[in-house]
């Protein structure tokens, strides 16, 4: 048994859970794959193979997931919009095929998942496959079902990811997502050799923030004691910051069984403000420099129905009177790719809730790594 535990304890480096060791990874492979897809700052696929004409010749993409990977396409979707300018749709796979798809040969399908291995979303990529649109997936696990099913691959190369709950597979798909975006604006043309170097010197930056976000972690150590009691918690968050938020709700309730909404900030005022009471938990993320004012009234307007708020800003936007709520400062990285060191804060909120409830983090109640059932 002692040889056991010490086993054990070594393959999660010393960590009390594989979700902790995960998390901590997280700088380290987002460095590994910025690295391994770019040639001098520019971002390059030739390793992989993934032709540039497949980037080209698109009008339009789908992007395709479940869960995390879900999550991770909304935030790609985000990105897609405002540098690539042609419509993108993020479609839960589940959901996909009885909607009555609109995809044909203009269409790049890409279809995210961390195993490869999702029923859902392999379905739903043979699908768009046969109304004839091009494919492209995003990958962790090598030679997977939905990596052979594809007409190209981008792999995550994240690594074995154990815990149940998605982490640095999560993250290393916004950072990938961030890259691919990179090389379709500019092979298409949407920006020049020096924007693109820029975007992606900016990029690199993203893995010191994380791991300023990880040094930090006793205080969201802290944070996480003030909702450990809560039945119900809201997250809110506008844009980039509401996906963000989507993905962290998602983390609590799996691995707190904590009862966890999120919300676009502009739609709390059609239903959810009536059920925030006094000391109602209120998680708000604000990283987006655009959105700020809008951000810090909706905080304003939770506040006065008694919401206990914790505030996760960009440091250059924290507001300067904290009016009696806790905040965590998020490093500043590019409005972009603040997705990235948010993401790591609240997938630490979730782990310490969950590990001080004295769950087994990794093996949430319910719930598989791979999913294989429709
Ligand atoms: C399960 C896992 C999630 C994951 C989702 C999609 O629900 O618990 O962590 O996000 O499946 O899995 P995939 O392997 O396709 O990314």
């Amino acid at each position: 048994l002692e040889i056991d535990f010490e086993l054990n304890m070594s393959e999660k480096d010393g960590f009390p859970f594989y979700m902790e060791k995960e998390m901590a990874e997280q700088p380290r492979v987002i460095a590994r794959m910025l690295e391994e897809k770019t040639t001098e700052d520019l971002p390059d696929f030739s390793g992989e193979q993934v032709p540039d004409s497949l980037l080209t010749s698109c009008e339009s993409v789908c992007i395709i997931a479940c869960g995390s990977a879900m999550h991770a396409g909304l935030a790609g979707q985000f990105l897609m919009k405002k540098f690539l300018h042609i419509p993108v749709s993020v479609e839960m796979a589940s959901e996909y095929m009885y909607t009555d798809p609109v995809v044909d040969e203009k269409t790049l399908v890409i279809a995210v998942s961390q195993s490869g291995e999702t029923i859902d979303t392999l379905e739903a990529l043979k699908y768009a496959k046969q109304k004839g649109a091009g494919s492209l997936a995003v990958i962790n696990v090598k030679g997977s079902s939905i990596a052979r099913e594809s007409d190209a691959v981008l792999y995550t190369n994240a690594g074995p990811e154990i815990a149940v709950a998605s982490t640095k597979a999560y993250t290393s798909q916004l950072a990938l997502f961030a890259l691919l975006v990179a090389r379709m604006a500019y092979v298409r043309g949407d920006f020049t050799e020096t924007e693109t170097r820029d975007f992606v010197r900016e990029l690199k930056r993203v893995p010191d923030a994380m791991e300023k976000v990880l040094a930090g972690k006793e205080k969201i150590h802290h944070i996480a004691g003030r909702i450990i009691s809560a039945k119900d918690i809201f997250m809110i968050g506008r844009g980039l910051d509401y996906f963000i938020a989507m993905e962290g709700s998602l983390k609590l309730k799996e691995v707190s069984y904590i009862h966890s909404e999120a919300y676009a900030s502009g739609e709390l005022k059609h239903g959810p403000l009536a059920l925030i009471t006094e000391h109602t938990p209120v998680v708000a993320v604000a990283t987006q420099k655009q959105l700020l004012s809008k951000e810090v009234s909706n905080i304003r307007e939770v506040r006065s129905r008694g919401a206990d708020v914790v505030l996760f800003a960009k440091e250059q936007l924290m507001p300067e009177e904290e009016e009696g709520y806790l905040t965590f400062e998020l490093p500043d990285v590019r409005d972009e790719f603040m997705c990235l060191p948010a993401a790591a804060a609240l997938q630490l909120l979730a782990y310490y809730v969950s590990s001080d409830k004295g769950y087994d983090v990794d093996k949430p109640r319910n719930l598989a790594k791979v999913v294989t059932v429709e």
